[in-house]
């Protein structure tokens, strides 16, 4: 187990690291999400943090600062030395300096993440954590579900959906395939005192054998992004097949073997589609009719893709820069929209529940409901005074 995730967590149980990301997330309405402090709102974060006299320490930890060895006690400076022996940060003269993890708090666990994905000038993210993480956990009814609930997370990334399941859970396991992502749940699981109810298996989501009949609670934001094949793309986001939704057709036609009966299963992924419905909902239809289970899709978003093709074409230009931006833009928008005819993605979390009495397919889409100008049809206002 690291050391230095056993004294972070004795120090940020110290200092109630919890409540004091609670207060600043929730400056400004911010809402909390992974994403909120990054790279544009590190200077209101930086004002809120000396506002209320919080550790400076926090400073490297949650906005990736430098910070100078002298403004820490000589807890914190053990603290920082270990870390640094651990490769999390560095120490240069007496400054201390990120290596990119950042650490945030959720539903009061403690998560290290890759700070890259906010803080981008400091490299490409290996690792991914993002709304849509926060989403499909926000779904799951956390009655239905006990101790000895058990629980799969599969590409666990962070391991934030095993963390998530072990608030009520003694039995989760986490499946992940790659090396820097098994390290941070490894060092997660241990920051939350976690390593007697989550198991971690390092293997391939298509590799792996299932148990049958199993689980309670199945959960998965896998890889869905869509990337022409020539341009490549990262492990945490590249799908497979035509629409790059490979992964979550295999999660979605094996969940009923997989699950208990009354055993139910979240996936949450970006699926592309036309002006009024994703493309999948014909699959999930043909499946639901056919199998004992019950679909439910949530659609919480609803973009248009040219403005995905616009930021897929940054991803693989960056990816790979001796090819011309344009070309990339061409070929990326030529799939998308002639060869696979999208105009919309859809933000969707699909929860699959097994119950033999029970199939068929239910669609909450409130976008359907939406405006040109972005505001709901016929909703009534509410008196102002
Ligand atoms: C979109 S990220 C999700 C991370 C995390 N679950 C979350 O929601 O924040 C997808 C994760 O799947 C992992 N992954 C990709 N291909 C996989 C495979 N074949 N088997 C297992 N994990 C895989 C990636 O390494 C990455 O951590």
């Amino acid at each position: 187990m690291a050391k230095s995730a056993i004294m972070l967590k004795d120090y940020l149980s110290d200092i109630d690291f919890h409540s004091i990301y609670k207060y600043l997330v929730g400056g400004n309405n911010y809402i909390s999400h992974p994403e909120i402090v990054n790279i544009d709102s590190k200077s209101f974060f930086s004002l809120q943090m000396r506002a209320a006299n919080v550790p400076v320490i926090l400073d490297l930890l949650l906005l990736l600062n430098d910070v100078d060895l002298k403004s820490l006690s000589p807890n914190e400076i053990e603290l920082a030395c270990q870390l640094a022996k651990e490769n999390f940060i560095t120490i240069d003269n007496g400054v201390c300096k990120t290596l990119g993890y950042q650490l945030i708090s959720f539903n009061d666990f403690y998560l290290l993440i890759d700070g890259r994905i906010n803080f981008q000038a400091l490299g490409f993210h290996r690792s991914y954590i993002g709304v849509d993480s926060y989403l499909m956990l926000y779904y799951i009814s956390r009655n239905k579900f006990n101790q000895n609930s058990v629980c799969l997370d599969i590409c666990s990334g962070t391991g934030i959906g095993a963390l998530f399941a072990a608030l009520f859970s003694k039995n989760v396991t986490a499946i992940e395939i790659d090396d820097f992502a098994i390290n941070l749940i490894n060092f997660n699981r241990a920051l939350n005192f976690k390593e007697n109810e989550i198991k971690i298996i390092n293997h391939d989501l298509f590799k792996f054998n299932y148990p049958q009949n199993h689980y309670d609670l199945i959960t998965c934001n896998p890889p869905f992004v869509l990337i022409p094949d020539e341009f490549g793309g990262p492990l945490y986001a590249k799908g497979f097949g035509k629409d790059g939704l490979d992964h979550l057709r295999f999660l979605v036609k094996n969940a009923e073997f997989w699950l208990k009966n009354n055993g139910v299963a979240y996936y949450i992924v970006d699926l592309l589609g036309d002006d009024s419905n994703p493309f999948f909902i014909k699959e999930l239809e043909k499946l639901a009719s056919s199998s004992n289970i019950e679909i439910t899709v949530f659609i919480d978003n609803k973009l248009d893709a040219r403005i995905n093709i616009k930021a897929l074409t940054s991803i693989c230009y960056n990816l790979n820069p001796e090819i011309n931006r344009d070309v990339i833009r061409q070929k990326v928008s030529t799939l998308i929209v002639k060869e696979l005819g999208a105009s919309h993605y859809y933000l969707s979390t699909i929860m699959i529940a097994k119950n033999s009495n029970k199939n068929g397919l239910r669609i909450f889409n409130r976008q359907k409901f939406l405006t040109s100008d972005g505001k709901f049809k016929n909703v009534v206002s509410l008196p102002t005074t």
